[in-house]
């Protein structure tokens, strides 16, 4: 493709340092359908002849049917996506296959491209993400009264219900789709005909090619639009962010699904047995869910270091652009994918759930809470006494609402045997109704918003 001025071939070093076809073979439907808008454009500015623009339009979609039936040839002479088509387009219909490069640079070529890619990635992430929330919401409904004990430090803190608890992960995958929506938006800009990196002094349309590839609107400045990887990285911000959410969940399903906890089953589609110890299922969809995300976070560290510190516009550096984003779009379809059937097919053990939420003094904070309200006690005081209760409940080895009326009065005469109402875990939950609380009529109502917004309702 630039023969004329060499005059000997490349080593077998530098075609293999050189080549990214093994790679962005991946990119092929979005060359192809660039190339077709651009070539229509050139016939319709008259910087390419009709006649030629139809056989290269027809060309192209010859060559669109090959890949589709036998893969993307692997040339290493040819070093990327770009070249093996054109030079396989030349092969179809002759010498006109030269004028399709006319106006453009692989420069803006590969941009455009890799946007388009970035950009169905994104609305795949949309999409997963939106399957996750579907079957969070479904068991958030099931489990909007299910009592489980909720934890700080992973200790025992105060009971909350499961579907509380599962629409915390709602709500994080909502910011991770609102997050995904946004970068949409910043992408969505057509780099085609920025060329080499100056513009064209051919009158192409950029306008018109950028409709037909679906952008809002052209670039504004032709060195940012072929030197930028700023939409990949912000791809893959949101990615990395995504997959730390899942991972926060994955390790929680893995800790519930261990013997001591017993808060869940995993469903068997998505657990594995042991070679040795017949009695063992292994949760190891939701512990590659947890470790995928040090890919993903890699991905984007990856990209960014390669980033940093380029002079514009382009630089061959800029090729190692698609490995950490294919890599980490594929984690993160497959990720969201295990994490929906694991939500999905989770035997939630309530009653194991609600006797850890009875044991470990979760409701604590609710008797110090009965003595502010009914005898006028200070919070802090109330603490103090409190944590009376709490310790001679330890001694004797009994749950707070075991202490007999004797002991409380012992403690502290002005508590008075209402207070057994305050000191169950249903009573618990009920009260804490503030908006965003995890009382089971507030999970209700956000499940009902929930289900709105994901279009259910
Ligand atoms: N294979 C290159 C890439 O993926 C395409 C652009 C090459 N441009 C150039 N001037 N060498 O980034």
């Amino acid at each position: 493709m630039w023969g004329g001025r060499f005059a000997g071939g490349p080593s077998a070093i530098m075609r293999e340092i050189n080549a990214s076809i093994p790679f962005d073979k991946a990119l092929w439907r979005q060359d192809i359908a660039a190339s077709t808008a651009h070539v229509e454009m050139l016939a319709q500015r008259g910087i390419v002849s009709a006649e030629d623009a139809a056989a290269i339009g027809r060309g192209l979609e010859a060559i669109a049917g090959e890949y589709e039936a036998n893969g993307v040839p692997e040339n290493w002479d040819l070093e990327d996506i770009h070249m093996v088509t054109e030079s396989r387009l030349a092969e179809l219909i002759g010498p006109a296959a030269g004028r399709l490069h006319t106006a453009r640079s692989r420069n803006d070529q590969v941009a455009t491209d890799f946007r388009l890619w970035v950009r169905d990635a994104i609305d795949q992430a949309k999409a997963g993400l939106m399957a996750l929330q579907v079957a969070l919401v479904a068991r958030a409904d099931e489990h909007a009264a299910s009592i489980m004990p909720g934890f700080t430090h992973l200790q025992t803190a105060q009971p909350v219900t499961l579907g509380h608890h599962l629409m915390a992960y709602y709500e994080m995958a909502e910011r991770d789709r609102s997050r995904f929506a946004d970068a949409r938006v910043r992408l969505n800009q057509s780099p085609l005909g920025s060329a080499a990196l100056a513009g064209t002094g051919f009158p192409i349309d950029r306008a018109m090619t950028a409709r037909a590839l679906g952008f809002d609107r052209p670039t504004r400045n032709s060195l940012d639009a072929v030197s930028d990887r700023d939409f990949a990285i912000e791809y893959l911000t949101c990615a990395a962010q995504t997959s730390l959410h899942l991972s926060r969940l994955a390790e929680e399903l893995i800790i519930w699904a261990s013997q001591p906890f017993g808060f869940v089953t995993l469903p068997d589609s998505l657990s594995t047995g042991s070679s040795i110890m017949p009695q063992k299922k292994n949760p190891d969809a939701a512990e590659l869910v947890r470790g995928h995300a040090g890919r993903i976070v890699g991905s984007l560290t990856s990209l960014m270091v390669t980033m940093k510190g380029l002079p514009l516009a382009y630089s061959k550096d800029m090729q190692n652009d698609k490995v950490p984003v294919f890599e980490a779009a594929g984690l993160l379809t497959l990720c969201l994918a295990a994490m929906a059937g694991m939500i999905e097919g989770a035997t939630f053990r309530t009653g194991r759930m609600r006797a850890a939420a009875e044991l470990g003094y979760a409701t604590a904070t609710d008797l110090a809470d009965w003595l502010v309200r009914q005898a006028g006690i200070p919070f802090r005081e109330a603490h103090h006494i409190t944590g009376a209760a709490v310790k001679l409940a330890e001694q004797k080895g009994v749950a707070l609402d075991q202490l007999s009326e004797q002991d409380f009065a012992l403690i502290d005469p002005r508590i008075t045997a209402s207070v057994y109402h305050a000191l169950s875990v249903d009573a618990s939950v009920a009260s804490r109704a503030s908006y965003g609380g995890t009382a089971p009529d507030q999970v209700r109502a956000r499940v009902a918003e929930a289900r709105i917004a994901l279009g259910q309702e």
